[in-house]
C-alpha cells in the first residue's frame, strides 16, 4: 500500500492526533517488487507481505444486529485472509432463531474458504458468567447477561480478542454493501500498525465519501451528519487546550477502527453508539496530562492516534433519521459530560442542540453510560471461565 506520512500532528500529553492520511494505491507491491524505489520522504511504500504479516496477530469483530444474511456474507468475504473473524450477534433468538440461521451460513463460508470463524451470541449464558466472575457485572442486565448495544458486543468481542491472544483488534460493520471496501479498511488498519508500531496505537477510518441517491442521480457526500458533529465538537475541545484552532478530528465516529488489545483492555466504553467519540474522549482524559492520573489507569509513553483516509465509497443499510438524531446526541454527550469539557463549550453544545431538536431553551445533554475502565475486569479469571465455557461446547459460542 502507498500512503502518505501525516501532515498534521496535536498533541496533548503523551496523546498525539496525527491529521488525515490519503492513500494512493491500494496495492503497490511485495518485498521483491518495486515498493522501495517507490518510496519517497513523504510517501511510505508498504509491501504486502508487512499487512500481512500484521494481519496474522488481527481479530477483526462483526457486530450484527438482524441485518440480511447477504450482507454479512459480503462483509467475511471482504477480510484477509490471516484475520481471525469474531462474529458477536445480537439477533433474536425467536420465534424465528436468526442467530442459527446465521451461524449456518458462516459454516458454509467456512467449508468454502477453510477458515475457523468465533460466532458468539451477544446474550451468551456462559460468557456473561465469566464477566460477572471477573468482576465486571456492570456490563449485564437485570437479567444476568450483557447488555444490547453495539458497544457491548465491541467489548465482548475484545474480550474474545485477547482470548484467542490476538495482538490487534479491529471492527468492520455487518451491514457494508461492499466487499471490497472492508477489504480496504483491513489493509488499512495493518498499514496504521505498520506506520505507528506502539503498543498504543489506534487507527481510525474516515471513509472517502458515502454514495447517495440525490433527484435520481448519485451524489457523493462526504461526511456523514453524526460525524459533522462530533469531529467540530471534538475540534473544538483541542482548541481550548491548545489555544490553536485546529481541524485536526475528522474520524470522531469512525465505527471502522482498530486499536491494539493492549490498549482495547485499558481504557472505557460509552455505551451504545457513544462509543466512538467517548475513545477520543477517554484517551484524552487519561493520557492528554490535563486531568489527574485517574486510579487505575497506567501512564503510557505515546498514545497515537492514527487516521486513514479509504478510497472505496462506503455503502451500508439505512437505519432512519432518528437513528442519526440519536446518535448525534450520544456523541455530544460524552463530550459535554466529561470532566475536561470547557463551560464556553457546554454552553454552545447545549445551544446547538437546542436548536436542532427545536427545544424552548437550552438545557444540558443527558449523560449516557459510560463502563467503567476495561482494566477493572479480571483478565485471567475471565480467560479462564471462558476456556471453561468453550470447553463444554455451549451452543452459542462456536468456532465454526
Ligand atoms: N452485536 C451487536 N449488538 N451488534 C449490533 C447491535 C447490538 O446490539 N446493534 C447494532 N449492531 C451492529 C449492526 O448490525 C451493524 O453491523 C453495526 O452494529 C452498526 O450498526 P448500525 O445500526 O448499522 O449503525 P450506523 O450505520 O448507523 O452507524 C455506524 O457508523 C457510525 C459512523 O457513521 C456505527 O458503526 C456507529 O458506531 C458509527 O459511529
Ligand atoms: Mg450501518
Amino acid at each position: 500500500m502507498k500512503i502518505e506520512i501525516p501532515r498534521d500532528c496535536e498533541r496533548l500529553g503523551a496523546v498525539q492526533i496525527y491529521g488525515l492520511q490519503k492513500v494512493y494505491e491500494l496495492d503497490s507491491g511485495g518485498f521483491s517488487g518495486q515498493h522501495e524505489s517507490a518510496q519517497t520522504d513523504v510517501i511510505r511504500s508498504i509491501p504486502s507481505e508487512a499487512l500481512y504479516e500484521r494481519q496474522k496477530d488481527m481479530a477483526i469483530v462483526v457486530p450484527v444486529k438482524n441485518e440480511r444474511l447477504k450482507l454479512i456474507e459480503g462483509v467475511l468475504v471482504g477480510i484477509p485472509h490471516p484475520c481471525q473473524i469474531i462474529v458477536v450477534s445480537n439477533s433474536p433468538r425467536g420465534p424465528v432463531d436468526r442467530f442459527h440461521i446465521e451461524k449456518e451460513a458462516i459454516t458454509n463460508f467456512c467449508k468454502f474458504t477453510n477458515k475457523r470463524v468465533l460466532v458468539v451470541h451477544q446474550k451468551d449464558a456462559a460468557i456473561a458468567k465469566a464477566i460477572e466472575l471477573a468482576g465486571y457485572s456492570e456490563l449485564l442486565g437485570d437479567d444476568g447477561l450483557v447488555r444490547s448495544g453495539k458497544a457491548e458486543g465491541m467489548i465482548m468481542g475484545t474480550l474474545l480478542a485477547r482470548w484467542l491472544n490476538n495482538k490487534y483488534i479491529g471492527f468492520v460493520d455487518s451491514d457494508n454493501y461492499f466487499p471490497g471496501a472492508v477489504h480496504e479498511y483491513v489493509q488499512e488498519y495493518a498499514a496504521g500498525f505498520e506506520m505507528f508500531d506502539t503498543d498504543s496505537t489506534f487507527v481510525r477510518i474516515s471513509w472517502n465519501s458515502k454514495p447517495k441517491v440525490m433527484e435520481n442521480a448519485l451524489f457523493f457526500a462526504k461526511w456523514g451528519r453524526s460525524s459533522v458533529h462530533s469531529n467540530r465538537t471534538l475540534n473544538l475541545l483541542l482548541s481550548h487546550f491548545s489555544g490553536y484552532e485546529t481541524e485536526v478530528v475528522k474520524t470522531g465516529n469512525a465505527g471502522e477502527h482498530a486499536l491494539t488489545v493492549d490498549l482495547a483492555l485499558n481504557i472505557e466504553y460509552a455505551a451504545g453508539y457513544a462509543v466512538e467519540t467517548h475513545h477520543y474522549v477517554n484517551l484524552i482524559e487519561s493520557w492528554g496530562g490535563i486531568l489527574p492520573p485517574k486510579e487505575g489507569v497506567k501512564s503510557r509513553e505515546k498514545v497515537t492516534i492514527c487516521q486513514i483516509e479509504s478510497r472505496n465509497p462506503h455503502l451500508h443499510e439505512s437505519k432512519g433519521e432518528e437513528h442519526v438524531e440519536d446518535m448525534i446526541d450520544a456523541s455530544l454527550s460524552v463530550i459535554y459530560n466529561s470532566p475536561l469539557c470547557p463551560e464556553l463549550l457546554k454552553r454552545e453544545i447545549a445551544e446547538e442542540r437546542s436548536n436542532r431538536l427545536k427545544l424552548d431553551k437550552p438545557e444540558g445533554v443527558p449523560p449516557v453510560k459510560v463502563y467503567s475502565n476495561l482494566s477493572n475486569l479480571n483478565l485471567d479469571t475471565f480467560l479462564e471461565h471462558c476456556e471453561a465455557a468453550f470447553d463444554s461446547e455451549t451452543e452459542a459460542l462456536s468456532l465454526v
